[in-house]
């Protein structure tokens, strides 16, 4: 590594003479011997900036509830909405950091996360402004996402398409002016948004330059979602529980990537996508935490690799392209992050172990050793250090 970049990658004796022509320059060696390099992983679906917890609410899936079911009696989505609401700029800040750290320590270099808390202009505002922050203080970068359209507020009494209008002529053009935000996600599922409801989010974000992306097809079996996806060019189309093999064969023919969350699928109980499917209709398949207070509260990405297998199909080495290069593409940053190559950013993770089976199939464990961010090394044996 040369300051932020990488500088080099190749075989030990062209490391070493790539090492010895620039003896008078100072150089720092970082012992990997035995461990797994890998680059640093990234997230390309979170919803990590939120204020309280919800574990009541795991409590009553357990009895019974439905996901979907407790968020249409004003809770789930909706409760977190009250409180990022109340919450201040500086609360929100410090309650998101918490999950930043967690990330960083399991080799998360880089999140995607999205707004859908606030469901009003101001708190919206706030929480990309809040994860946009982040980014100065700390060493996970986060792509901060418009997610206006996750549920619809309590104050416009179910009529959704006054909410949908709500968000096309105010909230979009506020969220543009302050120029955060990189990409628009709409939550498209029964009772909430409606295929052409999403479809007139994005197309409206789109000409405020927001990429879309699209919650398609996760929870209800009437779907195209992924039909959806394919058609406005979204980038990503997440979930994808029941995606129809007609919408992802558009998928794959119009580029989208399959951002898969099996981690969400295992929480609520449910069958997960049928990733083999997926990428052998020639999707490629990026994996995400979805971290979030309701259906998945965690900031184990390597965890969702092992389920990824265990669950879906997908082979050792699937999930780590899935949570690299491939995650990096659904985050628009493959030019930049998601291998190690030269000229790539110097984000590095070491895993204590000695291959990358090893790595997925040592599930619910945290191996990852040395984080390394931009070049500078911001975790050393597993213990994070500060400047
Ligand atoms: O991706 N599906 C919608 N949104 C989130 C859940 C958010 C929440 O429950 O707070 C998801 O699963
Ligand atoms: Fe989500």
């Amino acid at each position: 590594m040369e300051g932020d970049v990488i500088a080099f990658v190749g075989p030990d004796e062209e490391a070493q003479r790539y090492v010895e022509q620039r003896r008078q320059q100072p150089i720092q060696i970082i012992d990997a011997r035995g461990k797994l390099a890998a680059p640093g992983l990234i997230d390309p679906h979170t919803h990590a900036v939120y204020a309280g917890h919800r574990e009541f609410e795991f409590s009553m899936r357990l009895r019974g509830a439905a996901y979907m079911d407790i968020l249409r009696a004003g809770g789930g989505i909706l409760q977190t909405t009250q409180q990022t609401r109340l919450a201040t700029e500086e609360e929100l800040r410090e309650q998101t950091e918490k999950r930043l750290d967690r990330f960083l320590a399991h080799g998360v270099t880089t999140i995607e996360a999205k707004s859908g808390y606030g469901l009003n202009i101001d708190a919206e505002l706030k929480q990309l402004a809040v994860a946009h922050a982040l980014n100065e203080t700390h060493p996970v970068e986060v792509i901060p996402t418009f997610m206006g359209a996750h549920a619809v507020p309590p104050e416009y009494g179910g009529d959704t398409d006054a909410y949908v209008q709500h968000i096309i002529e105010e909230m979009l053009p506020a969220v543009s002016n302050q120029g955060i935000a990189e990409f628009c996600d709409v939550f498209c599922e029964e009772h909430v948004f409606t295929l052409e409801q999403s479809r007139r989010i994005l197309e409206a974000g789109k000409r405020y330059g927001l990429k879309p992306k699209l919650h398609a097809d996760e929870i209800a079996v009437t779907g195209g979602g992924a039909e959806l996806a394919a058609e406005l060019g979204a980038v990503s189309a997440d979930h994808l529980l029941n995606a129809s093999s007609e919408g992802i064969r558009r998928m794959a023919e119009r580029g989208v990537i399959a951002v898969l969350l099996p981690g969400t699928a295992f929480f609520l109980m449910k069958r997960p996508a049928d990733a083999r499917a997926i990428i052998d209709a020639g999707v490629p398949v990026a994996l995400a935490t979805d971290c979030n207070p309701g259906s998945s509260p965690t900031e184990s990405l390597p965890f969702v690799m092992s389920l990824a297998c265990l669950t879906m199909g997908m082979t050792p080495a699937e999930a780590i392209a899935a949570c690299t290069i491939n995650a990096a593409h659904a985050v628009g940053r493959a030019n930049r992050i998601g291998s190690l190559e030269a000229g790539k950013r110097a984000d590095i993770v070491l895993f204590d172990a000695p291959n990358p089976e090893y790595l997925v199939s040592h599930y619910a464990v945290n191996l990852a050793d040395t984080v390394i961010k931009k070049g500078r090394p911001v975790i050393r044996g597993g213990v994070r250090q500060r400047r």
